[in-house]
């Protein structure tokens, strides 16, 4: 208990005094002024370099060439790298495993055209951004969500602050821009080449399953491979630990935990049964063993459904054993439970 209520307290405690490089945006006004809205570039190319921002970025599903992808009818793409900072090769590799992501689960919505759209990871890679200014006097989000006015980053370096903000608000001004074509199931990894920052943004849906320290955790992770050159370790580590949260959270999932629950209590009903129902001088016997024959048969019935149903979802994906394991377990036992049952009351 005393750990518990430590636990919680250090948790509370954290939470208030970490150190943060947040900046609150929501104290910032709408600009006044037409000339600070974006005229529909995103990206302004500054000594040579394409500095992005989140408007009209190109989304890797819809405008593979502009995302630097090769063109292909028959793939689509989650990864946006239209500055060809990641190898070729490491594209590969974790659009693979984004795309494994997507496909193990289906069904969440139907939002685009009629597509089925999964549980889904974007991740987009840029050598520049553009940087907000924050000491300037007239600081303001603009209709497309940019914080404007620029940083001159020829007169001063940009703060870490402002290099902070200027990733997190790509990477949730990318969730806004895409988000019409997602749905409510999925987020978005932004990598920030030149200044090795990421920063990741998710729909409400999904941060009522990814905390905000767990994203911390992972990205620091990430950090760290990046450090080291280990360029395709930091993407994948992070893919990997979110596709873990998400896949942990799934309906499917969600049902399994209801089912299993059902089986504790049979398992509890049919002990108490063979111990005292018997025996037991309180209760109608006839009417106790015609409500357990009923719970077990609406159980095996529940069983067989969900390993039916996770059976066909699973084929179709990368299957993990156990995913089908558990509920065959669970059906077979809650089979033999109701035979015994049947034996005994006959
Ligand atoms: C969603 O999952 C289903 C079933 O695995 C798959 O057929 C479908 O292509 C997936 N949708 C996308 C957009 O990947
Ligand atoms: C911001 O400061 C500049 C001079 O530094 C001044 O000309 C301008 O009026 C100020 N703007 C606002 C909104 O106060
Ligand atoms: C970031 O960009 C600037 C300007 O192009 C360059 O001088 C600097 O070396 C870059 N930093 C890294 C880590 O690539």
């Amino acid at each position: 208990m005393a750990h518990q209520c430590s636990a919680i307290l250090f948790l509370i405690i954290y939470a208030f005094v970490r150190p943060g490089l947040t900046y609150d945006t929501t104290t910032l006004d709408r600009c006044p002024d037409p000339s600070k809205e974006n005229p529909g570039y995103s990206s302004t190319v500054s000594h040579g370099r394409s500095l992005w921002t989140h408007c009209g970025f190109p989304n890797p599903k819809l405008e593979q060439t502009r995302c630097g992808r090769p063109f292909s009818r028959d793939v689509t793409y989650n990864l946006c790298d239209p500055d060809q900072v990641l190898l070729s090769e490491i594209k590969n590799q974790l659009d693979q495993s984004l795309w494994s992501l997507e496909i193990s689960t289906p069904y969440q919505c139907t939002p685009w055209h009629g597509a089925v759209l999964n549980y889904t990871i974007i991740l987009v890679a840029v050598r520049y951004l553009r940087i907000p200014d924050l000491s300037s006097n007239e600081t303001c989000i603009n209709g497309c969500g940019e914080i404007v006015p620029d940083m001159d980053e020829f007169s001063r370096s940009a703060t870490d602050e402002e290099k902070q903000l200027a990733i997190d608000n790509f990477a949730s001004g990318l969730l806004n821009e895409f988000g019409g074509y997602f749905c409510d199931s999925f987020l978005v990894i932004a990598y920030w080449e030149n200044e090795t920052l990421i920063s990741t943004a998710l729909t409400s849906k999904l941060s009522s399953r990814i905390s905000a320290n767990r994203v911390e955790v992972v990205t620091r992770r990430a950090l760290d491979y990046l450090a080291s050159g280990e360029t395709f370790q930091a993407f994948d580590v992070m893919i990997t630990e979110y596709r873990a949260l998400i896949l942990g959270f799934t309906p499917a999932m969600a049902m399994l935990v209801i089912h299993m629950t059902l089986l504790v209590i049979s398992v509890i009903l049919i002990v108490l049964y063979a111990f005292f129902g018997g025996k037991s001088d309180y209760y109608d016997e006839e009417k106790w063993k015609l409500v357990l024959k009923t719970t077990m048969k609406i159980i095996c019935g529940v069983w067989f459904v969900e390993w039916l149903l996770i059976m066909l979802v699973r084929v179709q994906g990368r299957i993990k054993l156990w995913i089908i394991i558990f509920p065959l377990v669970g059906l077979i036992a809650a089979v033999i439970g109701a035979f015994f049952l049947y034996e005994q009351s006959q």
